[in-house]
């Protein structure tokens, strides 16, 4: 099957250009202007940018996490990601206690499998360090699983102490894998969570009050001196704050190879929203917690300056009416997770392209080109160029929408940028050579999306 998407506006992280596009089978086989080439099919693309499918490195699918799952599945989560412009996925396996990390990525395959819509890769939640895990890791890493996150949160369940996070990392100097890191004092922060809790301050709001910006600061610059120690670059997953990001942004003109991505809700929700009346602020509960609003430029200064590489979602779902709800009357008990897989292309278009912020180029590299690269995607994923694969946005820059629960994908019952206005769309959506989107229009089918071998760290 031979397409040709015409007319378009072709974007990558490195060019802008007006150009044809001919994918035969799964990839592009030549971009070129006015080519005049037999195709089955043809897609008007005029007025339109053709740019990358999304990459989002950062989801949380059928995710076990204080009693229950998160809302999305493997169906539905990679379906919503499709209908967002987003055509691969890196979730997270998570090892139980007890168990090895294999057996961990087995279980998260078998949740994927014959689901997705969307190619998927899996990272591996780490949660206990000993010589068979960190053997693990060598095996997943010729398995194509090459990267590892770590907490420095949720003492008892996810937390691993320095000792353990610094042989981790040890490993990967020798492996070639990446650790990621949650980079919040979870001691500190349990500490305080237990006062406030003794002292009856129960509402959601409290959640961001006892996790504050500098314990997510002091977090990652140990992370980041742990990973000096090791000789090996470390990437912070999910950084929220200009405390984070500063220890970042120092250890980067040192030369450190200390990498970060930050997710749309800190940069478009604030602390206030863990504020709402009426328990409604529990819709806005993920760890690290939304930040006060003045923290938003910082973060947007850092994705221009590239302290920030990379934007993902944290896609981890539940539902408010009967998931946050757990947590009426103890903050702690609220999942936490917001919901976002199928809006990060938009929102960062509009946000960031739209406002003036960032330029086309860096849209595309933030979304899709840095995230193939940093996990070891790339060139297969993550740009359009002559035999890569054909994952392939025909976006709409003129469409103007309102963001809300009642026409998004996602199954939750709640979108947290509800009544958000934005000017673009993904118009089609194609993955490997397949129309899984085209307008209102859905063709995919469960089992469409592939799993994903990576390489390792190229760093
Ligand atoms: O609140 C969050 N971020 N939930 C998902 C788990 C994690 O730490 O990424
Ligand atoms: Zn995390
Ligand atoms: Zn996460």
């Amino acid at each position: 099957m031979r397409t040709l998407i015409r007319g378009g506006t072709v974007v990558t992280a490195g060019d802008t250009v007006q150009a044809d596009v001919l994918v035969d089978g799964e990839t592009v086989a030549t971009i070129g202007r006015g080519l005049d080439v037999a195709a089955d099919r043809v897609i008007d693309a005029s007025d339109r940018y053709v740019m990358p499918g999304g990459i989002d490195a950062h989801t949380h699918l059928d995710m076990p996490f204080g009693g229950t799952f998160s809302a999305d599945d493997f169906e539905s989560g990679t379906a919503a990601a499709a209908w967002g412009g987003t055509t691969t996925i890196v979730d997270f396996a998570i090892q139980d206690f007890g168990e090895s990390l294999q057996a961990g990525f087995e279980r998260w395959m078998a949740k994927a499998a014959g689901k997705a819509h969307v190619d998927y890769g899996f990272h591996v939640i780490v949660r206990e360090v000993n010589d068979q895990t960190l053997a693990d890791m060598d095996a997943l890493i010729g398995q194509g699983v090459t990267s590892f996150k770590l907490f420095m949160a949720y003492p008892g369940v996810f937390m691993l102490d320095d000792a353990s996070i610094f042989r981790a990392m040890q490993r990967t100097s020798d492996n070639g894998g990446l650790i990621m890191m949650h980079a919040e004092n979870g001691g500190a922060i349990d500490v305080l969570v237990r006062r406030y809790l003794q002292e009856g301050r129960t509402d959601p709001i409290n959640h961001a009050l006892t996790r504050p910006a500098a314990m997510e600061g002091e977090a990652t610059h140990r992370a980041i001196a742990l990973a000096r120690l090791a000789g090996v670059a470390v990437y912070i997953v999910h950084l929220s704050s200009r405390d984070a990001l500063s220890a970042v942004v120092e250890a980067r003109d040192r030369g450190a190879p200390a990498f970060a991505e930050t997710c749309p809700q800190y940069l478009f929700l604030s602390q206030e929203d863990l504020g709402r009346p009426d328990f409604e602020g529990a819709k806005y509960v993920c760890s690290p917690p939304l930040r006060p609003r003045d923290h938003q430029d910082d973060l947007w200064n850092g994705l221009v300056r590239d302290d920030l590489q990379i934007v993902s979602t944290d896609h981890c779902p539940f539902d408010y009416k009967d998931q946050k709800v757990l947590g009426r009357g103890d903050f702690s008990k609220i999942p936490n997770g917001l919901p976002g897989v199928e809006d990060r292309y938009t929102v960062l278009f509009d946000g960031g392209v739209n406002a003036g912020r960032i330029g086309l180029n860096r849209f595309v590299e933030l979304v899709a080109t840095a995230p193939a690269r940093m996990f070891g995607l790339y060139p297969r994923k993550g740009t359009i160029a002559p035999g890569s694969d054909a994952d392939l946005v025909v976006f709409d820059p003129t469409v103007e929408r309102v963001l809300s629960a009642s026409t998004h994908h996602m199954r939750v019952d709640y979108n947290c940028f509800e009544g958000m206005r934005v000017r673009g769309r993904p118009e089609v959506v194609m993955q490997r050579g397949e129309v899984l989107v085209e307008g209102d229009r859905f063709h995919s089918r469960p089992g469409q999306g592939r799993f994903l071998k990576r390489g390792p760290f190229p760093g």
